[in-house]
């Protein structure tokens, strides 16, 4: 479909905010609800409109019946993977009663479609790799649970209620403004590192394998989730499996510099590889992984120097 009205949850986080900025390159009207819980007010894009509330509360509701958008983009989340560990109910609470909140008022405020960011994480260890759609979903963390659920919702919602959807299962996502924490961080905390000139840890042997997809091309895969004609569930990624070692030695070749790599004993429960089948949305979405490893992280590593710069500027101009 082609909307007139986009509504970015989490859109002042780091995957959220490049999606708004692709829905106004779509000449789409942008909304944003974020309670700035880990984004922040700087990135979201300029053109926007901004509500600041939590997607669980009854503000939304208020939000929903003024802006009447097309569209719902849910990125909101609670990400951090020890996190949902520790403090399962908060994470059950953010994960999944916010995709029940909005289903709820998407019906009633006649939104047609509903587009989830879900996670690799539903898969928990895997069977084979690369993974597919079809693999059973075994997550080992409250987080990969609470992504799963509101897949469930949404799936039922659009059964009961005829609604649109399309669940996009992510790998790990890297680019600029990422926090150097939460999920699939790595590369954020190991550019951060570099360029303070402090070692890199790894834990494990670092021949363990990800899928680094570039934040870009998930967000242009949420763009073509909007314009698909059916409901879609696919996986996004690159389908490249990269090792820790090697995603180390392209940062530092990428960075002009090294530090000391720090080996440590690998942690319960890290998985040894892991990497998605990205064919379901090749053919469902027209769309495909477009930047390479070292453009992505090129552009990640100026990213964060001119942080990193910034805020050294502000630390000699108050000190
Ligand atoms: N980063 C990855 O590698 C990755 C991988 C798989 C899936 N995902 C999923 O993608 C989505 C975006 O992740 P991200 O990496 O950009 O995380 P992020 O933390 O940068 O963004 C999440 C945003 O949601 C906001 N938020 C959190 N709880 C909220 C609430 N209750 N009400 C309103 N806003 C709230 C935060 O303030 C933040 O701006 C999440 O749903 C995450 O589960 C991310």
């Amino acid at each position: 479909m082609n909307p007139t009205k986009v509504l970015i949850t989490g859109g002042a986080g780091f995957i959220g905010s490049h999606i708004v900025e692709r829905c106004l390159q779509q000449g789409w009207e942008t909304v944003v609800v974020d309670n700035l819980s880990k984004g922040d007010f700087d990135n979201i894009p300029i053109g926007a409109r901004f509500y600041h509330a939590d997607v669980r509360s009854y503000e939304m509701e208020a939000i929903l019946a003024k802006e009447r958008p097309d569209v719902i983009v849910h990125q909101a989340a609670q990400t951090d993977v020890q996190y949902s560990i520790n403090e399962p109910m908060e994470d059950a609470s953010v994960n999944i009663l916010s995709t029940v909140n909005l289903l709820k008022l998407a019906v009633k405020y006649e939104v047609r479609k509903f587009v989830y960011a879900s996670s690799a994480a539903i898969y928990g260890m895997p069977e084979a790799v690369p993974i597919n759609e079809e693999h059973p979903k075994h997550p080992m963390s409250g987080y990969g649970v609470s992504k799963y659920v509101p897949e469930l919702y949404i799936r039922t919602y659009s059964k009961l209620y005829g609604m649109e959807y399309a669940i996009l299962r992510y790998a790990n996502v890297y680019g600029p403004r990422q926090a150097s924490d939460g999920e699939g961080g790595v590369v954020a905390i190991f550019v951060d590192r570099l360029l303070r000139g402090e070692r890199l840890v790894i834990y494990g042997d670092g021949e363990q394998t990800r899928d680094f997809i570039f934040v870009e091309d998930i967000a242009d895969a949420n763009i073509a989730a909007i314009y698909a004609e059916e409901n879609v569930i696919a996986n996004v990624g690159t389908a490249y499996p990269l090792s820790v070692n090697e995603l180390v030695t392209s940062l530092q070749d990428c960075c002009g510099m090294k530090s000391r790599v720090e080996y440590r004993t690998a942690r319960a429960g890290d998985i040894k590889h892991s990497v998605l089948d990205n064919q379901e949305a090749i053919r469902m979405l027209d769309w495909a992984p477009k930047v390479c490893l070292e453009e992505g992280l090129w552009k990640t590593y100026r990213y964060r120097l001119s942080k990193i710069t910034q805020e050294h500027e502000l630390k000699s101009a108050l000190s």
